[in-house]
């Protein structure tokens, strides 16, 4: 059997910041994160399983050695995936973002809408962290079709 702090690394985290994901999710619990990871070490656990993870805020600071996450939202799913397999990597994502953050400053609301429906019609993790983070409040909000419809801040002032 192993020990708690083999089996959870965020000990080695104790005061050190909230790690930040790279998604914002409507009820993260990056507030609750050192809580959370306290209660961990106290535990002895073999994985760490999380149905509903969003944002994965939790498990990225216990940062278990093992963990199953998952969520129904799948533009979330394949955001992982994808950083999982290398194929979106933090330069990318960067460059992405200060490309297209450099269009919406200049264009405004009509660049977020464009994005907003190239992502409808050909969903990328690029695009979906793109909207993740230019939209109204940072709350992604999807229709009942699957459909992304929040609004960027632009378009709600
Ligand atoms: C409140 S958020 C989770 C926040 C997460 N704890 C965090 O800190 O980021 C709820 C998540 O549950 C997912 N969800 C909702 N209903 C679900 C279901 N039936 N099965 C799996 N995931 C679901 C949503 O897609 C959303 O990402």
């Amino acid at each position: 059997m192993t020990s708690p702090t083999s089996e959870s690394r965020g000990g080695e985290r104790m005061n050190a910041p909230p790690l930040v994901p790279p998604l914002q999710c409507q009820g993260i619990k990056t507030k609750f994160v050192s809580e959370i990871s306290r209660l961990a070490r106290a535990q002895e656990f073999e994985g760490w399983i999380e149905p509903f993870c969003g944002s994965c805020v939790a498990a990225f600071n216990v940062q278990p050695k093992r963990a199953l996450l998952a969520d129904s939202n799948i533009h979330i799913i394949r955001l992982y995936q994808d950083i999982q397999c290398g194929s979106l990597t933090p330069g990318l994502a960067k460059a992405f973002l200060m490309e297209e953050g450099e269009k919406l400053r200049s264009i405004g609301e009509a660049h977020y809408c464009a994005v907003r429906d190239r992502f409808n019609s050909q969903p990328t993790s690029l695009d979906f962290l793109f909207l993740n983070r230019s939209c109204f409040n940072g709350v992604m909000r999807f229709n009942r079709q699957g459909k992304f419809h929040r609004g960027t801040a632009a378009s709600n002032d």
